[in-house]
């Protein structure tokens, strides 16, 4: 067994199930050296019991790579990684980033969980379909199907009410939550409200629209709504179902004050839905967005399930905003592009997005249940918060810690664990922000035993 996987079914995510899959999966993990040359790999009756498939499924794929020369067979000592194998390092396996050995950094999934192949049949069999005329210019507000399949699963999976008119596709939240900045501003807004702490990207692309950002502190119910009648905002933009970066959900009492205070303002509350579906030991909660959506602008984004380079986001905007958005998109870049879309249409209609969702769902929670016992073990005296949901944990350092200098020294030693002071203009308490979905659980435990050498 490699050093740095548990079980094949991790090593060999997404959990193939068909002979090719199978095949496919053993091929990637030899080309990008999670097999290394020499591996002993499972008699085919452990792989098939490992993986869940038919003994003859992986009887099949082992011969083919046999025959493609990526393994070899050898009486009596079974089948390895053929020792001569010369491809090129891991390129394809992107984490953890160039120059940190353990890189925590948040809001990055599992990549070398991508469904390769769900989406590769997805583009083709999309591909396939599309029409002469869908190859031309597409529909700044997205292509007609995705609307269709992302108001359907928004409705069964958040709660969202969404009718596929009021769905605009984006090139990621970050796209939306540009656009919405612009449209604000030409609607009249100088200012907005963000959470303290919260994701600065958003801040930031906010106030190069010429908004003013006014920081509003979170507690342990979430944004502190009753200070937002003290400032000259009239929207703002919350993570209600999980803040970001620490955890809390908004509390049903804000949820209903917050509504209250955008009808009395006409303003306008954007809920920042970024990795909502990611739970372990409580339900999901409802998006906000059903409450009132003609006051909030639900947006989600792929970034959190699939993979960042997608670039695919989707906003869920009230009857008055809709037009003057999706006009605002169709000025900036004629509209996102369709086969990404039509691919992404056909993964969520074939049901594979929420296949892929339950699988990482339990390798996230391994990973999760990995890193706060290695912390309990090693670093009692850290508290952790904002474990139930989501792709990080914060933890909480003991008084006084200097967050922003223990951030450098682990740089240093090879890690990247963000400091909380990096995330609020103003810091409450010095903590760490710790994503752990990209590392398997022997590697978080060797960086909180780094975390540990170096406090
Ligand atoms: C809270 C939050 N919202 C939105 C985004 C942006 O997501 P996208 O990749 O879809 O632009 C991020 C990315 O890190 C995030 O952390």
């Amino acid at each position: 067994m490699p050093a740095n996987w548990t079980t094949y079914r991790e090593l060999l995510l997404p959990a193939p199930n068909g002979r090719r899959a199978v095949e496919s999966e053993l091929r990637r993990a030899v080309r990008d050296r999670r097999l290394a040359p020499g591996t002993r790999l499972p008699s085919s009756r452990d792989l098939a019991a490992q993986l869940g498939v038919a003994r003859g499924t992986v009887t099949s794929a082992y011969a083919q790579l046999i025959g493609e020369g990526y393994l070899t067979a050898r009486r009596g000592s079974g089948t390895t990684v053929t020792a001569a194998c010369t491809w090129p390092g891991p390129a394809a396996t992107p984490e953890p980033a160039p120059g940190f050995r353990y890189d925590l950094k948040p809001g990055v999934p599992a990549l070398s969980a991508f469904p390769r192949d769900e989406w590769m049949q997805a583009q083709k069999s999309a591909l396939a379909d599309l029409s002469t005329d869908d190859l031309g210019y597409p529909d700044p507000a997205g292509f007609g199907p995705l609307r269709r399949e992302l108001a359907d699963y928004l409705g069964r999976v958040r709660a969202v009410a969404a009718r596929p008119s009021e769905v605009v596709v984006t090139n990621g939240a970050a796209e939306g939550i540009s656009l919405l900045g612009r449209v604000l501003h030409a609607g009249g807004h100088r200012s907005v409200a963000v959470e303290e702490p919260s994701h600065f990207g958003a801040a930031e692309m906010l106030a190069s629209h010429g908004l003013t950002v006014r920081p509003i502190p979170v507690d342990s119910d979430g944004l502190r709504v009753d200070l937002l009648s003290t400032t000259d905002c009239r929207a703002v933009v919350v993570t209600a179902a999980h803040q970001f970066p620490l955890g809390v959900v908004l509390h049903p009492s804000r949820r209903r004050a917050l509504l209250e205070w955008a009808r009395a303002c006409d303003g306008v509350v954007v809920e920042d839905d970024y990795d909502a579906e990611h739970r372990y030991d409580r339900p999901a909660l409802g998006a906000m967005q059903a409450l009132d959506p003609t006051r909030v602008v639900y947006q989600g984004s792929a970034s959190k399930v699939l993979a960042p380079a997608l670039r695919l986001g989707w906003l869920v905007l009230p009857p008055s905003m809709r037009d003057v958005v999706v006009d605002r998109k169709r000025l900036d870049d004629l509209g996102t592009g369709t086969l990404h879309q039509a691919a992404f249409a056909r993964l969520l209609g074939t049901g594979g997005y929420d296949r892929h969702l339950r699988r990482t769902r339990q390798l996230y929670r391994s990973r999760r249940d990995a890193l706060l016992a290695e912390l309990r073990a090693v670093l009692p005296e850290w508290e952790p918060i904002g474990v139930a949901a989501g792709l990080h944990v914060v933890v909480r350092l003991p008084a006084g810690t200097d967050d922003v200098a223990l951030q450098e020294r682990l740089a240093r030693r090879g890690v990247n664990a963000p400091a909380l002071a990096r995330y609020a203009r103003t810091p409450t308490f010095p903590g760490l922000v710790l994503g752990y979905a990209a590392l398997t659980p022997d590697r978080l435990r060797e960086a909180v035993r780094e975390l540990f050498a170096a406090v």
